[in-house]
């Protein structure tokens, strides 16, 4: 599996860190107002996982599971809920854990569900953002590392279903999704 990438662009200590980091964070602004966590399946999950067991207040986790890139490399621009919350968002701070923001076709689409939905506020926490992939206009309130526009794996994010077990965030050798999509 390691032989298949090209270059690690965050270790494992340098999500670690950032966790901790961010988890700090969000203790302070969430502190006494049961935020409900909500983590975008399935990319978000080791990112989750690791942020909220830093954060030391009490809050609701919960998931959403959407898709906009079938299993290819570039999204189709249609997102898809394949599963739904179970808690309600009317009147609910809402935290959205995503593991990127490319597009941001995924992200805006729930800020607008959940604000559709009477969220008392919505805010995005991504741990990779890639701002030259933007063709809406949408920021996330905490970021983790911004990276450049090159197709990364791990740590949640796959191709074709692949390396979201990677405990790093690497790059992808060409080679490796030309051979099937050529
Ligand atoms: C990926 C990623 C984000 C989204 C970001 O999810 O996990 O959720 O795409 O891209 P965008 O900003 O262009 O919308 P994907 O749809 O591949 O589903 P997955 O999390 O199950 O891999
Ligand atoms: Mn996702
Ligand atoms: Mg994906």
């Amino acid at each position: 599996m390691h032989q298949e990438i090209e270059e690690v662009l965050v270790t494992e200590e340098e999500i670690i860190e950032k966790c901790a980091e961010i988890g700090k964070q969000l203790t302070e602004e969430y502190d006494g107002k049961f935020p409900l966590a909500i983590g975008v399946l399935k990319g978000a999950m080791p990112f989750m996982s690791d942020v909220l067991r830093r954060v030391d207040t009490h809050l609701e986790m919960d998931f959403m599971a959407v898709s906009s890139y079938g299993g290819g490399t570039r999204s189709s621009g249609e997102v898809k809920i394949i599963k739904d919350l179970d808690a309600k968002v009317e009147g609910r701070h809402v935290l959205i854990i995503e593991d990127i923001i490319d597009s941001g076709l995924t992200l805006s689409y729930l800020v607008d569900l959940f604000k559709y939905r009477k969220a008392a506020s919505v805010k995005i926490v991504t741990l990779i953002d890639k701002p030259e992939g933007r063709t809406v206009d949408i920021k996330a309130d905490v970021v983790g590392f911004e990276l450049p526009n090159k197709f990364l794996v791990g740590y949640g994010l796959d191709y074709d279903e692949k390396y979201r077990n990677l405990p790093y965030i690497g790059v992808l050798k060409p080679e490796i999704y030309s051979e099937q999509e050529s």
